[in-house]
């Protein structure tokens, strides 16, 4: 269940900047596309399980370290009645992005509210349901320490520009498709 690329690997060996947090082992083969991300933009990050009903504690011990440790920005994924994400946002002050994942019978649903209705106060950056939302926290992650990495902010502009040109020559090919 914990295999990962040799890529995630190498990012993860650098000192993290982003703490990719996570409720089970379950939810590590979505979780890994926000490493997948980060990894893309050389961003070192880490990988932990913790629980915000199952291991709390290990989960506060985690949190209040982090920014001492360096990380600048924590995604959290988890799913069902999903509290992780809310739990660490009121333990820090560093940004929290939140994932909803679709491991219950309600496909995310439920987690998506549990994670995007924080109270005022405590907020929670929340992406979409499973593999899109784990993607864009990478990004996002990314872009917020984009802010004070001018190297980093070039890298996410040819990805949006690179993004722009594969939906332009997918048109390019339907267009040689039409009759
Ligand atoms: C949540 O419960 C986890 O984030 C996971 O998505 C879900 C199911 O966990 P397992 O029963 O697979 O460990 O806390």
């Amino acid at each position: 269940m914990l295999a990962l690329s040799p890529e995630s690997h190498s990012a993860m060996a650098k000192r993290p900047l982003v703490g990719i947090v996570m409720g089970s082992d379950s939810d590590l083969p979505v979780m890994e596309l926000a490493a997948r991300a980060l990894r893309r933009f050389g961003v070192p990050f880490e990988l932990k399980i913790c629980s915000a009903h199952r291991s709390l504690r290990a989960t506060l011990d985690y949190i209040r370290k982090a920014e001492a440790r360096g990380i600048k920005v924590v995604i959290a994924g988890a799913g069902g009645a999903a509290h992780l994400a809310g739990v660490i946002a009121g333990q820090t002050s560093l940004p929290v992005i939140g994932v909803p994942l679709a491991s219950s019978s309600l496909q995310g649903l439920d987690a998506l509210l549990s994670v995007a209705q924080m109270p005022g106060g405590v907020p929670v950056a929340t992406m979409a349901i499973g593999e899109a939302g784990a993607r864009n926290a990478g990004i996002m992650a990314a872009r917020i320490l984009a802010l004070s990495d001018e190297a980093l902010r070039r890298k996410l502009g040819s990805f949006t520009e690179a993004l722009a040109s594969e939906v332009e020559e997918k048109d390019r090919t339907l267009q040689k498709r039409r009759p």
